[in-house]
């Protein structure tokens, strides 16, 4: 097919919930995309940082090939010794108490998971979540997701579910109540502008749930496997929740979800209370296996933090010479620039100019790019950003209306 008939088909038959963009991806290498032409993109989006130790890490590749040629499926219901690896590995990184893993196929499942062992294990029913808060789009993590676009449509979604302002521990404390079995936030919200709660938040969520006998859950699916420069972002804090909820990155591109908790929690479901037949397939287990073997290897959440600090200040010398610019914030390498206007012409101009941006409502510019990216690609992007934005400038200069934001 060509590059116009590979585009009529999607839109003919694939349903249409994506914001698609206007290129067609081919080809993938470490921090690089290349679409049917041949043409390069520097990829500062990694999949919406699902990309984490680059695309096609040859020892992913590698991993993948050999599983592949031995077994393709396993059901959990059946022991296998590529399962048995990844939970080894994950066993080994995982902090003291996160011993027990539920293996699923995305994000919001591994949610799924969180909420119904919250319930379970502790007979309650309320969860509290936070404003802004992305949890993911299936009906439970639906419940918990904040963005009402998202949920309206939806409605009745599923009941005890409540929202209170990100990082304000004054009105959790209000909100908990008998009925109350968990929190759940993510440590930086990702989807909703990159946005972190006050530095002492998480500390002192912890110290509530453990006073008033809740579980607290960490969403770390867009944080984690390195991403902020720690394994997970909780260890920032210094705390280790009772339930916490990995996918994106975790098998270098292959779909995966995980949820760790404590052994008494996760060991409150019973046979056949919560399962998925593609749970700990064997060619995601060899991939994330692998993936954990090559971000241990390259060090790659050490380079998030050096080439996090090297990129947020490339971003903060571009908010100098630019007032469009309000404002940058990031940990590690993920970095949110929240601008005056509207940013998807911004994405649109970066793509024909050969680098990948992600948005993060409508005038934030998120930068969730493979781990591995390059000083040079951050160098290139930098300088696209500069000329575009520079570019808007003049036009607004020459009187060009565009869509300011208060
Ligand atoms: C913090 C967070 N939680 C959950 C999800 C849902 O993951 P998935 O899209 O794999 O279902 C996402 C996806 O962007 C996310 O960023």
């Amino acid at each position: 097919m060509d590059r116009d008939q590979i585009i009529a088909t999607e839109q003919k038959i694939m349903a249409n919930v994506y914001a698609k963009r206007p290129v067609v991806i081919v080809k993938g290498s470490a921090d690089l995309l290349w679409d049917e032409d041949g043409k390069e993109y520097i990829d500062c989006a990694g999949s919406y940082g699902s990309c984490i130790v680059g695309y096609c890490h040859p020892k992913v590749v590698e991993a993948i090939r050999n599983q592949s040629e031995k077994l393709t499926s396993c059901h959990g219901s059946m022991y296998n010794d590529s399962r048995s690896e990844l939970l080894q590995r994950i066993a080994n990184i995982a902090p003291n108490g996160l011993d027990k893993v539920f293996l699923s196929n995305s994000g919001a499942e591994a949610i799924e998971c969180a909420l119904k062992l919250a319930r379970k294990y502790t007979g309650k029913k309320e969860i509290i979540a936070m404003m802004g808060a992305y949890h993911g789009k299936t009906l439970g993590a639906l419940s918990v997701t904040w963005d009402k676009k998202y949920r309206d449509p939806f409605m009745p979604l599923v009941p005890q579910m409540k929202h209170v302002p990100f990082g304000n521990i004054e009105k959790l404390k209000e909100n908990i109540g008998t009925d109350t079995a968990a929190v759940i936030t993510e440590p930086i919200q990702g989807e909703s502008g990159v946005r972190f709660p006050p530095n002492d938040f998480l500390k002192q969520l912890r110290e509530l749930c453990n006073e008033k006998g809740i579980l607290l859950i960490v969403d770390e699916i867009q944080t984690g496997f390195g991403r902020t420069g720690k394994f997970f972002a909780f260890q920032h804090s210094g705390i280790v929740p009772d339930i916490t909820c990995l996918a994106k990155g975790v098998a270098g591109g292959i779909p995966i979800g995980l949820t760790l908790s404590k052994n008494e929690i996760m060991s409150s479901l019973k046979v056949g209370e919560h399962s998925t037949t593609y749970g700990g397939n064997p060619i995601a287990c060899a991939a994330a296996a692998a993936t954990i073997g090559v971000l241990e290897q390259e060090n790659l959440a050490e380079k998030a933090r050096v080439q996090g600090e090297y990129l947020a200040s490339k971003l903060n010398q571009l908010r100098e010479n630019h007032p469009i610019i309000r404002e940058v914030r990031g940990l590690g390498l993920m970095i949110g620039v929240e601008m005056r206007f509207d940013v998807r012409e911004v994405i649109l101009e970066s793509l024909e100019r050969g680098v990948l941006m992600l948005d993060a409502g409508r005038n934030v510019l998120r930068f969730l790019p493979p781990l591995v990216i390059t000083r040079a690609h951050i160098d290139r992007t930098a300088e696209v950003l500069d000329e575009i934005i520079g570019e808007k400038e003049s036009e607004r200069l020459r009187g060009k209306p565009s869509e300011e934001h208060a």
